[in-house]
């Protein structure tokens, strides 16, 4: 049985991750790790442990503690964020995944890291961006992803680290608010939809990203774990692909499941970084290495987000 450490477990993948993670392998045999507090739910779910990933000695220490092999490291500042403070961005990010995958070799850890469409750049082709091309993207985020995914093939090539990654497209989810990302409108419309009946959307209404619905992306990676080591192509990290939409085709999906929701578009700074990145992705590899394949599309995604924020906000 797998002993498993969730590195960034409160955070926007790593609270759904966690969950399902303990439903396959046991409660007792997954163990989340953050800087913030758990809720006491969460205490009450299984381990936990409250520690600051960018300090090696104290990553080294729980996974001693609980016999660990294997990590999900998920613990990132997201595009947006990081522009406001890329000296924060660089050292948070690229510090505590070389602390991890320095402990991965040691210890012999298995290890998954997301890299993200934020890989990309300007110069990226943007419709069905493939596996392999140019990758020089202009937010400090995207340069730790490129960092990040050369560190990890480097670990891998040279001291034989199995370490699995996949570049997310904009991930959509109900359970935790997501922080700081460029793609966030996509979970914000939904939000305040049902909150207040309207949104100003942070993009213009024809600015395309590729998108995931959170039960994929948790499902992906955790059939890209499981993988036979021989299927796993990629060195550095697998495309993913889901869905690929408009703010203006989102606003009108919402706008039909919630009646009186407005929309307007009042596009700020993240429409350049919006700009950067492709509008679809090439995921040919995965699928054809690992057998990946999603499930939600753009309506299904939105029904499901519909259903579940209302219960979590009490409404009908
Ligand atoms: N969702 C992320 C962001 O917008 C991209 O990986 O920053």
């Amino acid at each position: 049985m797998k002993k498993i450490l969730i590195i960034g477990a409160n955070g926007q993948i790593g609270s759904e991750l966690i969950a399902a993670l303990r439903g396959k392998y046991g409660a007792g045999n997954v163990v989340g790790f953050d800087l913030r507090e758990p809720k006491e739910e969460q205490k009450k779910a299984g381990p936990f442990e409250v520690g600051d990933a960018s300090k090696k000695e104290v990553l080294a220490a729980a996974l001693d503690r609980h016999s660990i092999d294997t990590v999900f490291h998920l613990v990132a500042l997201l595009s947006a964020t990081g522009e406001k403070d890329p000296d924060l961005c660089w050292t948070l990010n690229m510090g505590s995944l070389k602390n991890v995958l320095d402990l991965a070799r040691e210890k012999k850890l298995q290890v998954f890291w997301p890299s993200s469409i934020a890989a990309f750049g300007p110069a990226t082709p943007k419709v069905k961006t493939p596996q392999e091309t140019v990758m020089a993207p202009t937010t400090m985020y995207g340069v730790t992803k490129v960092a990040g995914e050369l560190m990890c093939q480097y670990y891998k090539l040279k001291w034989g680290v199995d370490v699995r990654s996949v570049r997310y497209p904009g991930l959509i989810s109900w359970k935790t608010p997501p922080g700081g990302g460029t793609t966030d409108y996509a979970v914000a419309i939904f939000y305040e939809a049902l909150q207040k009946g309207s949104y100003e959307c942070f993009v213009g209404q024809k600015t395309i990203l590729p998108m995931m619905y959170m039960p994929d992306a948790i499902r992906g990676i955790m059939e890209l774990m499981e993988a036979p080591k021989e299927k796993i192509k990629v060195n550095t990290s697998y495309n993913l692909a889901a869905i690929s939409f408009s703010a203006q085709e989102l606003a009108d999906v919402v706008k039909k499941k919630v009646p009186g929701f407005s929309c307007s578009f009042k596009p700020d700074a993240r429409q350049k970084i919006a700009d950067s990145w492709p509008q679809s992705i090439d995921d040919s590899a995965a699928r054809a290495d690992w057998g990946w394949k999603h499930e939600y599309g753009l309506e299904k995604m939105a029904d499901d987000m519909l259903e579940n924020l209302k219960k979590k906000f009490g409404k009908k």
